[in-house]
């Protein structure tokens, strides 16, 4: 399969919406898991996609994209557009009150983008998402588009970002591990957080 890494264009989303669904739980498929298919993306790519895409890179496999690295440069004021720009579009989405307790969480997520500043974020201000189809992965792929993105913030001078991981998917932390991200001081084993200069080799 030859695959391209590019930057993200609007027709993309669909395809994004399907990889994001299909490694959505923790790494594995989340299809059929909430009430609906599209609540996962809608929380952890969609926001990114509409505020940020210049910072959104694709893997182009010839008539869809399979994969991508989704980022922010400056958390503190991708929550703040979220709240202004994103929430009004998930509000008329999904109803406050989950319909099934289980995915409480993740509407409660989807509400309160103030999740997502933690002490660590004066040092390390931008956060990414990351996620191949299973065709994809264990490639290199992961890791040239770590680089990428990288890259692209240090152009911007961002200095570093972190990222949240389900504590669960043991298999992304040894990537992260492997590529050279560490744990930072607001990391627990229940929520682990991991971060990355922009200038590192890798
Ligand atoms: C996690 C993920 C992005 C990694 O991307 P990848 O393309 O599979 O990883 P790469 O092939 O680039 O691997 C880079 C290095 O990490 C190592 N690595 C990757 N996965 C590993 C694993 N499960 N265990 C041990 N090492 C691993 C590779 O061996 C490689 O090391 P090397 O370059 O020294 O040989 C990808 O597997 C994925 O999308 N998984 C499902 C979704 C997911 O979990 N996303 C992260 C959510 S936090």
């Amino acid at each position: 399969m030859t695959t391209r890494i590019r930057p993200y264009r609007a027709s993309d989303r669909d395809d994004v919406y399907e990889v994001c669904l299909r490694t959505g739980a923790a790494g594995t498929d989340a299809t059929g898991l909430y009430s609906s298919d599209e609540l996962i993306a809608d929380v952890f790519a969609g926001p990114y996609l509409a505020l940020e895409p210049e910072l959104a890179f694709m893997v182009d496999v010839g008539d869809r994209v399979a994969g991508y690295v989704i980022g922010v440069a400056d958390t503190r004021r991708f929550v703040d557009a979220y709240r202004a720009e994103w929430l009004p579009v998930f509000a008329a989405r999904y109803p406050r009150q989950a319909p099934r307790p289980g995915e409480q969480w993740l509407v409660d997520a989807g509400y309160e983008p103030e999740r997502m500043i933690f002490a660590g974020l004066d040092e390390y201000p931008a956060h990414l998402h990351i996620d191949l189809l299973p065709e994809l992965q264990g490639q290199g792929l992961g890791r040239t588009l770590i680089r990428t993105l990288l890259e692209a913030l240090r152009e911007r001078g961002v200095p570093a970002l972190h990222l949240g991981l389900a504590a669960e998917n043991t298999a992304a932390r040894a990537f992260y591990d492997r590529v050279g991200f560490h744990e930072l001081r607001s990391s627990t084993p229940e929520s682990p957080v991991l971060g990355i200069a922009t200038d590192a080799a890798v």
